[in-house]
């Protein structure tokens, strides 16, 4: 595992945009997995930058999402979905004929996640998977005690992640939904090249765990250490309890 300590989230973000850019230059037609969460605006904020300049196409492009509420229709403005429409496809000028993901809205939620693990592999596997980490050291939706091999599922969030989520559902938990579809954590470990990217004090305890901590479920993230190509790629203060 490969860490990258930068000095504030906008250098985090130009330096995961330019990973970005650099495998679509090499591969234009790359599967990218994004994360929601505040964390990866600057990435995807940098590289709109590079599209609107010229320096990467991605009109080849394809992306992935990686986790998704249950139960929330596609057009609400907090499905993930919708989410990733406004702040990264629509940036972007990417379509939903380059889009993958699963179906938050499906009366059979297992049929749907296996679907989407399925969708994936058909597509070649994710190239490049962009993972943001929650306090409780979760990426996508596994939360801790998630099976190292997991595969795309339905999980029930935590309080914690429910309550760290309400900000985004003017801050009323009731409204956060309780079910989510996330990729697993054997599936994200298929992806070809892992990124994480944590920014601020508050991931600072979920990093040290991750990187320095034992490979074990009740740190999800430390599952990247299993991977052959992972980046972690965190601002001064996250790094601070390393
Ligand atoms: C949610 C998402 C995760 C994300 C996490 C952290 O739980 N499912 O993919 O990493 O939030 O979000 P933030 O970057 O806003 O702290």
């Amino acid at each position: 595992m490969e860490v990258v300590i930068v000095p504030d989230a906008a250098a985090g973000g130009e330096i995961v945009a330019e990973a970005m850019a650099r495998l679509l230059r090499r591969k234009p037609g790359a599967l990218l997995g994004v994360a929601t969460g505040s964390t990866p605006l600057p990435v995807y904020e940098a590289l709109a930058a590079k599209v609107r300049s010229g320096a990467v196409d991605v009109s080849r492009a394809r992306i992935a999402q990686l986790d998704e509420y249950v139960g929330l229709p596609a057009d609400h403005p907090e499905s993930y979905r919708s989410v990733l429409r406004r702040e990264v496809l629509e940036p972007l000028g990417v379509g939903m004929d380059q889009f993958l993901g699963p179906d938050g809205t499906a009366d059979d939620v297992q049929g749907a996640c296996e679907a989407y693990d399925a969708a994936l592999a058909a597509a070649g596997g994710v190239d490049l998977q962009l993972l943001g980490i929650g306090t409780d050291g979760h990426i996508g939706f596994n939360e801790p005690c998630s099976s190292l091999a997991s595969r795309t599922r339905i999980k029930t969030l935590t309080e914690q992640t429910r309550v760290d989520n309400a900000r985004f559902f003017d801050g009323d938990i009731e409204q956060v939904p309780h079910h989510v579809i996330t990729q697993g954590i054997g599936t994200i470990l298929e992806a070809r090249h892992l990124v994480l990217l944590a920014t601020g004090e508050g991931k600072a305890d979920a990093v040290a765990a991750s990187v320095e901590g034992p490979v074990a479920s009740v740190c999800p993230a430390s599952a990247l250490q299993l991977h052959p190509h992972a980046t972690v790629v965190v601002d001064e203060a996250a790094a601070s309890k390393l």
